[in-house]
């Protein structure tokens, strides 16, 4: 079994985490995604619309993901491929190169973002 992992914040789930996540299961079987927790996410001066359990439940019902556990540190990621056994590390390209130092560990990949959509370009377009 091909295990990946991925990480990501994931508020007011979009067709850009979609189509990430899609992209992620097919570089294996089994899909990790690390959800950054609501004290990780405020850490990085980011405020969710969705607490980090309805972020949770909404990936947990998308049917690319096997199982989401909490990101609560920017170190945690050694110890993650360690501990769950990955094959594969998936990020999206506005990460390209950031995590090249676990390749001595795990495969690492970084996907093109779809292009036009974010969650803070969302916030933005229904503000104005
Ligand atoms: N992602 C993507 N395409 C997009 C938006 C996000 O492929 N249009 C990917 C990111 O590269 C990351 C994952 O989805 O691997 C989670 O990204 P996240 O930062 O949670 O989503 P964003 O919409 O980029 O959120 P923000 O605007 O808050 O940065």
């Amino acid at each position: 079994m091909r295990k990946v992992i991925t990480y990501g914040t994931f508020d007011l789930l979009h067709y850009g985490h979609i189509n990430l996540l899609k992209r992620a299961k097919e570089q294996g079987d089994y899909l990790i995604v690390a959800l950054s927790t609501d004290e990780f996410n405020r850490g990085k001066g980011k405020e969710c619309y969705f607490s980090y359990e309805e972020r949770r439940k909404l990936l947990e019902a998308i049917r690319y993901v096997d199982l989401v556990i909490p990101e609560t540190c920017w170190e945690q990621k050694i110890s993650d491929v360690q501990e769950f056994k990955v094959d594969v590390f998936v990020m999206g390209d506005d990460w390209q190169g950031k995590f090249d130092f676990l390749q001595d560990l795990c495969q690492v990949v970084y996907l093109p973002r779809t292009p036009e959509i974010s969650t803070t370009q969302i916030k933005k377009d229904l503000e104005k």
